[in-house]
């Protein structure tokens, strides 16, 4: 959809101060509410959340740690309907589950296990909060509920039947004994950004799925296989345990698929778990509305830290892009453009599902290299790539190793390593593409060893303390960096970037630090949620914060941006430690002012963020607050005086006082659009 021309005045509400109370924050005027949180029934067997660690049954509940999240309109009779905006579909990512030392504390009565093996009972409800959840949502009146026991409501787990579709289906990377011809994998897991694709469908990004897995530190590539090389370039080394120890939960598969170690005769690992790990690191397809049908994780986008996926703005006979982002610290940012042509009866498909088969299975995977003037280049990752070829570190051995090892062909190519690629989110009015560059520990002056990288253009701030100490150190604040496509559109192989904001805290040096000039009522730190409202044109930001948590909980802004070039290039001088000198050109977007720039809300204590969804009428907003009280104690299960954070109960919402993740819901007043 394109924003509808704007009646009102957006922006025109009162920027919320930053706090730290343990409430959420809206300007006057709007209402939040808690709808939906971890453990919520489902389904009419399923009784109501007790939320004292007794629980059970989390296949049929809501999963934890709510993170991207996504609308899908009903008609009042409960068919799809894009436009249904009194009754609808929440489809989101349950991400993680908070813990401490193994256990997530808050699932068990006294805060679970610390130590191996974990047991059975402990691991089945851990595993159960991750994946996917649809919910049926309605309003009555001007209040909206979940619909306990809709026939839409579902949850999808690590241990949900997937299909692998595109490149890397049936390859010898995939085969498990799960799926001995390549052709499946067993669920998904640490499920973080979303995107909605033009014909309907849901999206979702694995991220830090390699830290579920372990692999022992004997157990060497024996079968002369690439897999070390390749383990320790998504972050995991032999030896090192996994998050939660889930793969001591018992002989069944479904606990030893968490041991990579070979344990298997076979040769291809047919019989065994080694690959395991090359099944998860995907975007994820899912019909929000059906079911029945598959869901697939689309191998094409290639394999590493997903966040979001955001398309192109569709046009007939064109190609779409699709953009992502590989978030942690010097990874990179991607785009893949699809073979076919967009086709405008794609918009309302009768298979949601066969509609991804077309766009998503085939087409280039590119990765980004961004120049010091400005300017950048789309580097597409395929073996006729002589860099690609060429590369000692790795050999690839065909479209899908370069797809399952992207993070190492994006390393053979040269491309540009940015401060963790969170969110990225395109601009409906003009196409241009807006990446959250979240925060980066190892952006350094001065660096040393292979982890660490001195500033550039599109990276160019490391100062460890944001109010403007001389430390050089890291980029803890974060910026949001944004790209204006060259020639070709989306399937440009060119484009020009500028940075249009920098976190940074009000009162901190304009000169090195606040560089975007922001005010009281406008600063922020660490940017991870971006999105673009189709319907009222506003960018949505919203943070994932630990630098600037002793002043303030983390938030949510409302912005309407400019445009790439709009601002001015401006250097920035570092002294080295050898006595010499940096200079770092970079470009920044015009500086925001209080109308275009604003906080519009500020979360509990502990939470994050995320999930930005709105009706098309906009005029509800559904988001979600992430892991409230993260920082409590498991030694201080069983007494909330010392929960860090209360919320959702201390709002009136559910049983207990342990806190929750949660979906809430937002309107305004008077009936007006959210962001007015
Ligand atoms: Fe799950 Fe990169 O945030
Ligand atoms: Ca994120
Ligand atoms: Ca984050
Ligand atoms: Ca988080």
């Amino acid at each position: 959809p394109t924003p509808t021309p704007t009646p009102e005045k957006l922006l025109a509400f009162t920027a919320v101060p930053k706090s730290l109370a343990d409430v959420v924050s809206v300007p006057a005027g709007y209402t939040a509410t808690a709808l939906y949180a971890l453990g919520d029934s489902l389904r009419a067997a399923t009784p109501a959340y007790k939320n004292d660690g007794s629980d059970t049954d989390f296949d049929n509940r809501a999963g934890d740690h709510h993170d991207g999240m996504e609308y899908y309109g009903l008609s009042a009779a409960g068919a799809p309907l894009a436009s249904g905006a009194e009754r609808g579909l929440l489809a989101m990512n349950h991400e993680a589950t908070t813990d401490e030392t193994l256990s997530s504390h808050f699932l068990h009565v006294n805060g679970g296990t610390t130590s191996l093996p974990r047991p059975a009972a402990e691991v089945d409800k851990e595993v159960a909060v991750h994946g996917l959840s649809v919910v049926e949502v309605k309003k009555t009146g001007s209040a909206w509920a979940t619909v306990n026991d809709s026939a839409f409501n579902r949850r999808v787990t690590p241990l949900t039947d997937i299909e692998l579709a595109g490149p890397v289906r049936g390859n010898a990377l995939v085969v498990t004994k799960y799926s001995p011809t390549g052709t499946k994998t067993r669920g998904t897991i640490n499920n973080c950004g979303t995107g909605k694709s033009p014909w309907g469908s849901y999206l979702s990004g694995e991220e830090n799925w390699a830290g579920y897995f372990t692999r022992s530190a004997t157990d060497n590539a024996a079968r002369g296989d690439k897999s070390v090389v390749s383990l320790n370039r998504y972050g995991r080394s032999q030896g090192g345990a996994s998050r939660h120890g889930w793969e001591t939960g018992g002989s069944d598969d479904k606990y030893a698929r968490w041991n990579l170690s070979k344990i298997g005769a076979s040769t291809n690992g047919s019989d065994d778990y080694r690959n395991e790990l090359n099944g998860m690191g995907y975007i994820v397809e899912m019909d929000p509305y059906d079911k029945t049908k598959a869901i697939r994780k689309r191998t094409a986008l290639g394999r590493y830290a997903h966040e979001s996926a955001a398309f192109s703005v569709p046009a007939v006979g064109q190609q779409l892009a699709v953009y992502m982002g590989d978030d942690s610290r010097n990874e990179y940012i991607y785009k893949f453009v699809t073979t076919a042509v967009w086709a405008a009866a794609d918009a309302n498909p009768a298979d949601r599902i066969a509609t991804g088969d077309k766009y998503l299975d085939s087409g280039k995977l590119y990765v980004a290299k961004l120049a010091a003037d400005g300017t950048g280049q789309w580097i597409e990752l395929a073996m006729s790539n002589a860099l690609i070829q060429a590369y000692s570190a790795y050999k690839f051995a065909d479209l899908a190793d370069v797809l399952v090892n992207a993070r190492l062909a994006a390393d053979a190519v040269g491309a540009t390593k940015m401060d963790r690629p969170e969110w990225c989110s395109v601009n409906p009015a003009n196409g241009e593409i807006y990446y959250t560059l979240t925060n980066n520990s190892n952006r350094t002056v001065n660096p040393s060893g292979s982890s660490q990288l001195a500033p550039d253009s599109a990276n160019p701030r490391a100062y460890t303390d944001m109010k403007g100490s001389s430390a050089q150190n890291g980029n803890p604040n974060g910026h949001i960096i944004r790209f204006k496509e060259g020639t070709g559109a989306a399937a440009a192989t060119s484009f020009t970037w500028d940075v249009y904001l920098f976190g940074a805290e009000s009162g901190a040096d304009a000169s090195k630090i606040n560089l975007s000039n922001l005010t009281a009522d406008q600063d922020f730190s660490s940017p991870d949620g971006l999105a673009f409202s189709p319907y009222t044109g506003i960018c949505w930001i919203q943070t994932d914060d630990g630098a600037y948590t002793d002043v303030t909980n983390c938030m949510m802004l409302a912005a309407i941006p400019g445009k790439v070039g709009d601002g001015a290039k401006s250097t920035l001088n570092y002294a080295t430690a050898a006595g010499g000198s940096l200079a770092v050109d970079t470009f920044i977007g015009k500086k925001p002012t209080a109308d275009t720039l604003k906080r519009f809300l500020v979360g509990p204590v502990g939470s994050e963020i995320t999930g930005i969804s709105e009706t098309p009428d906009g005029k509800t907003m559904f988001i979600n607050i992430q892991h409230p009280g993260e920082n409590t104690k498991l030694a201080n299960i069983g007494d909330p005086s010392k929960y860090t954070s209360q919320w959702p109960a201390n709002a009136g919402y559910g049983a207990g006082k342990r806190p929750r993740s949660a979906t809430i819901v937002i309107t305004k007043n008077d009936g007006g659009r959210i962001g007015s």
